[in-house]
């Protein structure tokens, strides 16, 4: 049995310690005095003298990369609110040896200029279509931030384009979403990974550790987010564009039941609506709370409530695991696990580290898995699980009917 806080090598090995700007990033962001030759820029930078990131990063480990000679070259498409914390995530963990961000694209030409300031002296270009960013032969890798009901139209576009891909959750708003991008994948051959950063969270790796081995067989998991603060305009409260609350934000969640129990739901049914939001915005179609009931194979239930017009409090977010020895209960900051011995349940409370930063060690460990050619945690497969989880669920709130996986299955 493994520890309950170890996280797997895969997410650590060869990480910067979180929240810690690389030395090279306040330099980024200062204009260069004068033009600048590569040469010279590693000589500066000490990385043609044996500096820190060459030694961690051997030439060997870039065999195979495209364009990755010297860097990964990282194209934005979409920077604003998650796009714009991705992007400081990465400058946050950049070197000039390893990685480099080359392109911004955004609409919105405000949020492409500010984005591209943050990058400094990268000087990346800024494009309005993210066509010609994918036409660049400086991207190697295109993180996507842009609203979910673009995600199959950007993530299939960079794919064939060669790419290797971050894109944020879920998939999109409809399975045939999930398809596309799931063919695009399989087709392509690159690199995929999807937003879920709580694949990578100390809290969630200590859950799923206790739960494969310390509590048995699993028969039941009750879960909820009962929490405020969930965005009221745009895309965001349009069920046809977001896919509704379920898919939106649950996915997270569904991302974790699919990993932690190994498998999809066989079944859903569920209740919902909006109570407390009506009109909040006028064009409000997204629901404000719901609860839903999954099956999965072996008669394991699952109960999920959401609602996102109660004040955040204590037990607000909590994800708990019954098991035939025990029961893991993630509850915000704390992994409550008690476990049977002879008859006698005893519970321990283990702190979870509250500095670690995920999304920063979900991008880290991307740019490892290009490098070393090795699969994402949070694959295509985990994308398609959970985004397919969500919509069986939705389907079955919307539609007030037990829904079999048959339905949405692609
Ligand atoms: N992983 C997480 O924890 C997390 C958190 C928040 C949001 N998200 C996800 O991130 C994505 C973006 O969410 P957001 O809150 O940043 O939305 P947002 O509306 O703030 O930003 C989307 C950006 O995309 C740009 N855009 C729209 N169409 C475009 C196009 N055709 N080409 C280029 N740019 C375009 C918009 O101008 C905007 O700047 C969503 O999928 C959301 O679910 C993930």
């Amino acid at each position: 049995m493994t520890t309950a806080l170890a996280p797997p090598p895969e997410a650590w090995h060869n990480l910067r310690p979180f929240n810690l700007p690389h030395p090279t990033f306040r330099r980024n962001l200062m204009p260069p005095r004068k033009p600048v030759s590569r040469r010279r820029f590693l000589k500066t930078t000490g990385t043609l003298s044996g500096g820190a990131m060459l030694t961690a990063l051997p030439a060997s480990a870039y065999a195979g990369v495209q364009g990755a000679n010297e860097f990964l070259r990282l194209g934005f498409i979409g920077v604003g609110d998650r796009g714009s914390t991705l992007l400081r995530h990465t400058l946050n963990s950049v070197s000039e040896a390893t990685l480099k961000i080359t392109a911004i694209c955004d609409i919105d030409a405000k949020r492409r200029d500010s984005a591209v300031e943050k990058c400094g002296g990268m000087k990346p270009a800024a494009i309005h279509d993210y066509r010609e960013l994918l036409d660049k032969k400086d991207v190697d890798v295109v993180v996507i931030a842009t609203p979910i009901y673009l995600h199959a139209e950007h993530a299939v576009a960079a794919l064939a384009a060669g790419k290797h891909c971050y894109c944020e959750k879920p998939l999109g708003p409809t399975k045939e979403d999930v398809k596309a991008i799931t063919d695009a994948v399989k087709k392509a051959g690159r690199k995929f990974q999807v937003g879920f950063q709580w694949r990578y969270h100390n809290g969630f790796l200590a859950l799923a550790d206790a739960v494969g081995n310390a509590i048995g067989k699993v028969h039941m998991v009750t879960a909820a987010r009962h929490i405020g603060g969930y965005p009221t305009s745009g895309w965001y409260v349009d069920r046809k564009l977001s896919g509704d609350l379920i898919v939106e934000q649950a996915v997270h969640e569904m991302n974790v039941f699919c990993w932690v129990l190994k498998g999809h739901p066989l079944r859903a049914v569920g209740i919902g609506g909006i109570n407390a939001l009506k009109g909040v915005p006028p064009e409000r179609t997204i629901m404000d709370h719901y609860s839903v009931s999954y099956e999965f194979p072996e008669n394991v239930t699952l109960q999920y409530s959401h609602c996102v017009y109660t004040p955040s409090g204590f037990g607000g977010l909590h994800q708990t695991f019954y098991g035939s020895n025990g029961r893991a209960a993630r509850l915000e900051d704390t992994l409550k696990l008690t476990v049977t011995k002879d008859g006698k349940p005893s519970t321990t409370d283990i702190p979870l580290p509250k500095d670690q930063d995920a999304t920063q060690t979900a991008l880290q460990s991307f740019a490892k898995c290009i490098r070393e050619d090795k699969e994402p945690l949070a694959n295509i497969e985990a994308g398609r699980n959970a985004t397919l989880m969500a919509i069986l669920g939705r389907t079955a709130i919307h539609e007030k009917r037990a829904v079999d996986w048959s339905e949405v299955a692609i």
